[in-house]
């Protein structure tokens, strides 16, 4: 049965109207009101600043950066990757409307409506049996986890005995080839039968962000092996997209704009107990570009808080790169060895992981913490060894000034600090201009695989969040007097991003000064053949951006503000490093002003 033949006995306005776009969307990415318009990072494409727009009148969103557009229907569609049907369906019983089926339709429309209806009968039979397991409840309180943490997380337990969930299921008229297939029964090698997968184990339900049971993951109880078993990957769960307990952290992760990531279940479930409600965990396996983009709908800020043993250390770095390539300001919180964050928890310890999280360290750093904790640092040939491979971690730092700030810091060990830090500075310094020279050539030399900077071609193609920024700020300028004198003040025509950009400004600035009207003719008068002329038009154009509101002008003022200032560090730190401008000079102030103001951002 096609989509197209469903559409017309479905009652789709009857669902549109008694369904609340805002709440809908806002369960997948957290809507921001900046005046009349409600806004989000768009969860189609990756962005920084919002262009995603609810339209709550039209009861329809669009998407400025990617160009997506739909109503609720195909926002679920989108977001779930379900088919037409689907969300109709889902969509009808949130709102409590009945739709009819005919008997040829079955009662399940597809395998994943299936799969979860048999997930919801397993957890409740699972939570039911908890109750009457006095020592798996004994298990859980030793460990700390108390009542209300059982009923929120839904936790339960499966029965030591081959076919109690089987058992339970067929009662309820469940065909045990699809308990099968969401994983909860396996196949008997001899005769016909299923047994259980989960004995004698805690479960933990594994809920999607709207909160549907999508896979468990069983804990025993004693010594045995595996020490967690969990549901196999089904039509209903996949765990690469999965991140355990960000159906309750996700609403604070957009509020605190910050997400911390853990290993384990029970690291997830205690951290947010303890007030850290922004957690969640990645189930064990390696963190994957999925999970950074499922994230990325919340936040672009993430700590990670992986086990201090080498299983963690090895997951942390190569989880960091997947988040700086996805644009996230990323740390790392070194936990005390032998601790993972729940064991740290339940000592009492929540002042010290609060600490913890707030000392979290950039990736580098981190690098470099682990390379000076693995070196013999007493002996010279150790600290040589130790700062030659320093110098390699550096290369890697794409700011001349950051790279500097750790070169500071590494100066004590080198073997000619005694001669005076500058002289061990410098040679370590010129150990990491040959890296980083190095490297450009390599790079030259092989550009199929450039570094930092890959990224796929759409993403270059679309106009980039600056230039959009830019674009905002002009448009503000030129549609309502009152943004003229503002942005002029805070962001003078020279420091807008691009040349078109610095060209329209100025135009704008020098009527703003006489005194004259901003009317879209008399701009385009001014401008005419100049390279400004065409961004001029494009402005012109209705509907070429997100509404502009004092909080979009503050946002993308704040951007240029950013991007001014880096890059005048850069021409400074170029010409201080160049001799050209001296401690004495008023620009050296200026630079080392900028040095620190940027320091925790450049
Ligand atoms: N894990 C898994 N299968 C295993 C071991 C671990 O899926 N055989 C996953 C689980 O999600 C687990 C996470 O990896 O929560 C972290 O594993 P580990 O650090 O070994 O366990 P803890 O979470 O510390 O569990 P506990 O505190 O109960 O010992
Ligand atoms: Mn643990």
């Amino acid at each position: 049965m096609g989509a197209e033949d469903v559409k017309f006995r479905y009652p789709l306005d009857d669902i549109r109207t008694k369904t609340d776009i805002v709440e809908l969307i806002s369960t997948y990415v957290s809507i921001k009101r900046s005046g009349k318009s409600l806004k989000a990072l768009c969860p189609f494409h990756t962005e920084k600043t919002p262009s995603f727009i609810v339209n709550e009148d039209l009861q329809r969103w669009r998407c400025y950066g990617c160009g997506e557009y739909g109503d609720v229907f195909t926002f679920l569609m989108k977001i779930e990757n379900i088919t037409f049907s689907e969300a109709v369906q889902e969509l009808a019983k949130r709102a409590g409307i009945t739709i009819q089926r005919s008997p040829a339709e079955g009662k399940w429309e597809n395998d994943r409506e299936k799969l979860l209806h048999i997930n919801n009968a397993a957890a409740s039979y699972f939570s039911q049996a908890l109750l009457a397991a006095p020592h798996a409840m004994a298990y859980l309180h030793k460990r700390g986890v108390s009542q209300e943490s059982i009923v929120k997380y839904s936790l339960g337990y499966a029965p030591e005995d081959w076919r109690a969930l089987a058992g339970y299921l067929t009662s309820k008229r469940i065909d045990l080839r699809d308990a099968e297939k969401a994983g909860l029964v396996i196949k008997s090698d001899k005769g016909s039968g299923y047994y259980d997968r989960f004995r004698n184990r805690i479960i933990f339900p594994i809920q999607d962000v709207t909160g549907k049971n999508i896979a468990f993951g069983g804990r025993a109880i004693g010594d045995e092996q595996p020490k967690y078993l969990n549901s196999p990957e089904s039509p209903a769960f996949a765990k690469n997209k999965t991140l355990y307990g960000l159906n309750h952290a996700r609403k604070s992760i957009a509020q605190e704009d910050r997400a911390i990531i853990v290993e384990g279940y029970l690291d997830a479930l205690t951290a947010q107990c303890a007030g850290f409600s922004n957690t969640v965990a990645t189930m064990g396996t390696a963190l994957t570009p999925e999970h950074v983009n499922l994230l990325s709908r919340y936040t672009h800020t993430a700590v990670i808080a992986f086990d201090s043993d080498s299983a963690g250390m090895s997951a942390t770095l190569r989880s960091a790169p997947m988040f700086e390539q996805a644009g996230f300001d990323v740390r790392v919180l070194c936990m005390p060895p032998g601790n993972d964050p729940d064991s740290l928890l339940r000592e009492g310890k929540a002042s010290e992981f609060t600490r913890l999280v707030t000392e979290a360290m950039p990736v580098v750093e981190y690098r470099l913490k682990l390379l000076q904790d693995s070196s013999d640092l007493k002996s010279d040939q150790g600290k040589v060894e130790m700062l030659k491979k320093a110098s390699a971690i550096l290369a890697d730092v794409a700011s001349a000034v950051e790279r500097d700030r750790y070169i500071r810091g590494l100066a004590q060990y080198h073997p000619n600090f005694s001669g005076g830090a500058t002289r061990a500075e410098e040679q370590i310094r010129r150990d990491v201009d040959n890296q980083v020279t190095a490297r450009g050539r390599a790079s030259s030399r092989s550009p199929q695989m450039p570094r930092e900077t890959a990224k796929p071609d759409a993403v270059k193609s679309r106009p980039s969040a600056l230039t959009l920024a830019e674009r905002c700020l002009l448009k503000a300028m030129i549609m309502d007097p009152i943004w003229g004198p503002k942005v002029i003040a805070e962001l003078p025509p020279e420091q807008f991003a691009t040349s078109q950009g610095i060209t329209l400004a100025s135009a704008i600035a020098n009527r703003l000064a006489a005194e004259k009207g901003m009317a879209w003719n008399d701009l385009a008068e001014d401008l005419a053949g100049t390279e400004a002329a065409d961004l001029l038009s494009e402005l012109s154009i209705a509907d070429s951006g997100p509404d502009i509101t004092a909080q979009a002008v503050e946002d993308c003022l704040k951007r240029l503000k950013i991007h001014w200032k880096r890059q005048r560090l850069k021409d400074l730190a170029a010409r201080v490093e160049q001799g050209e401008i001296r401690s004495s000079d008023e620009e050296f102030a200026e630079y080392w002003r900028l040095v620190q103001e940027l320091h925790n951002t450049v």
